[in-house]
């Protein structure tokens, strides 16, 4: 029923620590095979990981968003996915942001990693509607190390918050919140960002339903023009990571 592109196969053909055990310079050149080490050592002893767990599980997590994930997996909440978070944080580097605005704070796994790929003197503005997620991020934040004064805890309805944040004052936009309101999201991203901001959108696969010509509810229907609406603008350099459950970007010109 895969109507745009499939997925690739979960089991990798290739044994993974085929190719996990890279040569490295030895002292007469490329001869001593490097050995695993820790989290690598959990990936390389399961062959039948595909690459995509690899990837996922290639930057690890510390203490905090351990602590972090189980708060949201107590309230029931999906949180990026660790592979998710490190491309988070290699965007936020990237645009060496200052400023991030994230929709959907959860209990603070996606913050963490925003933070930590920040400059050390940027402020995430973080919005939720739900005052004790945004209390388990707040202690989150302080476990990981983050001076109070790195987050602006803003509790509330995104489409309430963001009309109420600067134009143009914005390094990077992440939304994980509501995915109906998807494509308000985008219109307000475009205004809050400065030219060469970023706009990244978590899940945007649906778990596979964004491409699946079977009936879906509104929110898939909604997610597809999203995409289409980021493809097809000017305004917008786009790119579709496949980390986690899709981790929809594009930079504004
Ligand atoms: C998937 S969770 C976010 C997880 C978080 N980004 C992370 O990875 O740790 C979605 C969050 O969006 C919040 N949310 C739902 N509707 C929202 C809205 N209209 N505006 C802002 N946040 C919303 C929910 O309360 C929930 O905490």
């Amino acid at each position: 029923m895969y109507r745009l592109i499939g997925f690739p196969p979960l089991g990798s053909p290739t044994p993974l620590n085929a190719r996990s055990h890279p040569q490295v310079p030895g002292v007469n050149g490329y001869s001593h095979a490097r050995q695993p080490r820790g989290q690598e050592r959990v990936i390389t002893g399961n062959r039948q990981t595909s690459w995509a767990a690899f990837a996922d599980a290639f930057v690890a997590e510390d203490e905090a968003l351990r602590w972090a994930r189980d708060r949201a997996h107590e309230v029931g909440l999906r949180s990026v996915t660790p592979g998710t978070g490190a491309a988070l944080r290699l965007l936020a580097a990237t645009v060496d942001a200052k400023a991030v605005a994230e929709i959907g704070t959860g209990t603070g796994v996606s913050g963490i990693h925003l933070l930590h790929g920040m400059r050390p003197d940027g402020v995430l503005t973080t919005v939720d509607p739900e005052p004790e997620r945004q209390q388990f991020a707040r202690q989150a934040f302080r476990a990981a190390g983050f001076a109070s004064n790195r987050a602006r805890f803003i509790p509330g309805r995104a489409l309430e918050v963001l009309p109420r944040l600067a134009d143009a004052g914005y390094d990077l936009v992440f939304c994980d919140g509501d995915r109906l309101e998807c494509l308000d999201y985008l219109a307000e991203s475009l205004r809050l960002l400065r030219p060469g901001g970023l706009v990244a959108f978590e899940g945007v696969f649906a778990d596979g339903r964004t491409v699946d010509s079977g009936p879906q509810p509104v929110e898939v229907a909604r997610l597809r023009e999203l995409l289409r609406a980021v493809r097809e603008s000017q305004e917008l350099v786009p790119s579709l990571l496949p980390v986690g459950d899709g981790l929809l970007c594009a930079v504004k010109r």
